[in-house]
């Protein structure tokens, strides 16, 4: 309540100094969303459910229309087919510039600008290669021994009975930490880092407030928020860091960077160091991830018969590799092996589908005539946002019949990837997008679906699963539309049991 509060503060002084808000609007320009609260715009109704919100509006304007969003004009193009027009990078479309604006101050670093640190932004950009390509082998093949381990030392017990556990904090608690060992290393003694649920717990927090923090409330509002950071931040100083083995070789070039850089070395002054760049992957890592990894677990525990279909598929591709699956051994599925798994992959993307809530946003550098196809054109000026919202795309029952409901095998067409779908009669060049487009597409998608994967083959191998209640169904939690991976608005319990051959 507290926050809404707060929410509605931050609007209405922001917008008071938005001379915009007295223009009117222009012939050729799209339709303004009218508004009875004219300070706060449709903020507030939009953080409520944004999906609904862009359908009614859709209902009433037509596909392309402009809503004043906490200040900001905000055109939402919602016809699919119009998206690879503005997906293209064009001179007039800047795809980075609301994210350099609104990250750093979110995660307590300046903004990477090129007058500052000569150079640095696009080596930051560069060091993005170091998820992909070649480089996701070694990643992959880390990630599997991690998980390997935490799913052996926590979850492995010899009784073979069965145990039960909130579904969601299963996800998060294996994901969270497998994915920083793989990331930023292993401690210098043991196999694992020993503060590693004192930290998840202070980012959690950190999370929870992230979409207040993003929409630029300032951090002093937000109670402890200032103090959790700081203290996720220290987690990264260097005299600790430089004792932990077996770091990625993304971390390792980002942390090269920050130290050729010699403004950036004041160790004293946190919230304005490297460390806090290395936060920001940290929460990148793994705050969709875990939603994403939650979704994707649940839906096939939930849909059996998939379950079935998913698992068999994982034990033939291991049998296809030599590997007869025995749940008493350690098991390793490479790179390869995981492209393999077609039903998995579309149970994921399918999970993804219904989860997902990206806005993918460009800031109009001058005023000028957006071309929608053909025929359109809309009148766009300078400082403007261009919004594409995927979810109701994602949602929408002539792309995805009975669009609601799971379809594990949805994205499956004669055992490979199904990659035609339709609107209008058309093929559509973009149906899926849980990870962003164009130039801003995140850098970590291989890495996380592979992960995603991995997590969900160890589950499946070495467990029967099962819902403790079948008829409880979580809904989304809409605070974070726009920002990724909804998460559930409650956790399940899930029950589970060793294997036996
Ligand atoms: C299911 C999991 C994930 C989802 C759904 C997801 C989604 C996204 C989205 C929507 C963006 C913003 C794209 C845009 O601005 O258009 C993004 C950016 C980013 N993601 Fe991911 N992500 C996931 C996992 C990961 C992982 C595992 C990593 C790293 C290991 C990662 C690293 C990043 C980075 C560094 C950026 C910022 C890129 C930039 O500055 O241009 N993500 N992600
Ligand atoms: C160390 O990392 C490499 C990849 O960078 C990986 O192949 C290897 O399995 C990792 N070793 C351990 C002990 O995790
Ligand atoms: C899953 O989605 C990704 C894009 O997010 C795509 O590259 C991949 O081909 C899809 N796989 C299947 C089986 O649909």
């Amino acid at each position: 309540m507290c926050v809404c509060c707060v929410y509605i503060c931050v609007c209405v002084c922001v917008c008071t100094f938005s001379t915009s808000l007295l223009s009117y609007r222009r012939p050729g320009e799209p339709p303004l969303v009218s508004s009875w609260v004219p300070f706060i715009g449709k903020a507030l109704e939009f953080r409520k459910d944004a999906h609904k919100f862009l359908e009614e509006q859709r209902r009433k304007y037509g596909d392309v229309f402009t809503v004043l969003i906490a200040g900001k004009y905000m055109t939402f193009i919602m016809d699919p087919l119009l998206y690879p027009n503005i997906i293209k990078h064009g001179r007039q479309l800047d795809f980075h510039k609301f994210t350099q604006e609104v990250v750093p101050s979110t995660f307590g670093y300046p903004p990477v600008l090129d007058e500052v640190y000569p150079g640095l932004w696009d080596q930051i950009r560069r060091s993005f290669q170091l998820l992909q390509g070649d480089n996701l082998s070694p990643l992959t093949e880390s990630m599997m021994g991690n998980l390997m381990l935490v799913f052996r030392q926590d979850h492995f017990d010899q009784d073979g009975g069965w145990k039960t556990n909130s579904m969601y904090e299963f996800c998060s608690s294996a994901m969270f930490e497998a994915t920083f060992l793989t990331i930023y290393g292993k401690p210098e003694t043991g196999s694992r880092h020993v503060e590693m649920e004192k930290l998840r717990e202070d980012f959690v927090k950190f999370d929870n407030v992230f979409p207040l923090l993003i929409a630029q409330i300032p951090i002093w509002l937000l109670g402890q928020t200032k103090a959790i950071r700081e203290k996720l931040i220290s987690y990264f100083l260097p005299q600790q860091m430089s004792r932990w083995s077996n770091m990625s070789q993304f971390i390792r070039r980002r942390s090269e960077l920050f130290n050729q850089q010699g403004q950036l070395k004041d160790v004293h002054k946190l919230s304005s160091h490297p460390l806090a760049h290395h936060f920001a992957i940290l929460w990148a890592s793994v705050s969709n991830t875990i939603p994403a990894t939650f979704w994707a677990a649940y839906y096939l525990v939930k849909h059996p018969e998939a379950l079935q279909v998913v698992r068999q598929q994982i034990l033939d591709v291991l049998r296809d590799g030599g590997v007869e699956f025995s749940p008493n051994r350690y098991t390793m599925l490479s790179r390869d092996q995981l492209d393999k798994l077609v039903f998995l992959e579309s149970s994921i993307n399918e999970s993804l589908r219904l989860s997902s809530s990206s806005m993918n946003i460009r800031v109009a550098q001058e005023d000028f005539a957006l071309r929608l196809d053909a025929k359109r054109s809309v009148d766009v000026r300078k400082g403007d946002i261009i919004a594409l919202y995927p979810q109701s795309m994602h949602l929408d029952p002539e792309i995805y019949e009975d669009p609601q409901t799971f379809h594990f095998s949805r994205f499956v067409q004669d055992s490979r990837g199904k990659t035609d779908f339709y609107k209008n009669g058309q093929k559509l060049k973009y149906y899926l997008m849980p990870f962003g487009s164009g130039s801003t597409i995140c850098p970590g998608r291989f890495f996380a679906m592979n992960e995603i994967k991995q997590f969900v083959c160890l589950l499946l191998l070495y467990f029967d699963l099962q819902l403790e209640d079948e008829h409880k169904h979580p809904s989304l939690v809409s605070n974070r539309a726009g920002l990724g991976i909804l998460q559930p608005s409650t956790d399940v319990v899930l029950r589970y049991r060793r294997r036996a051959q």
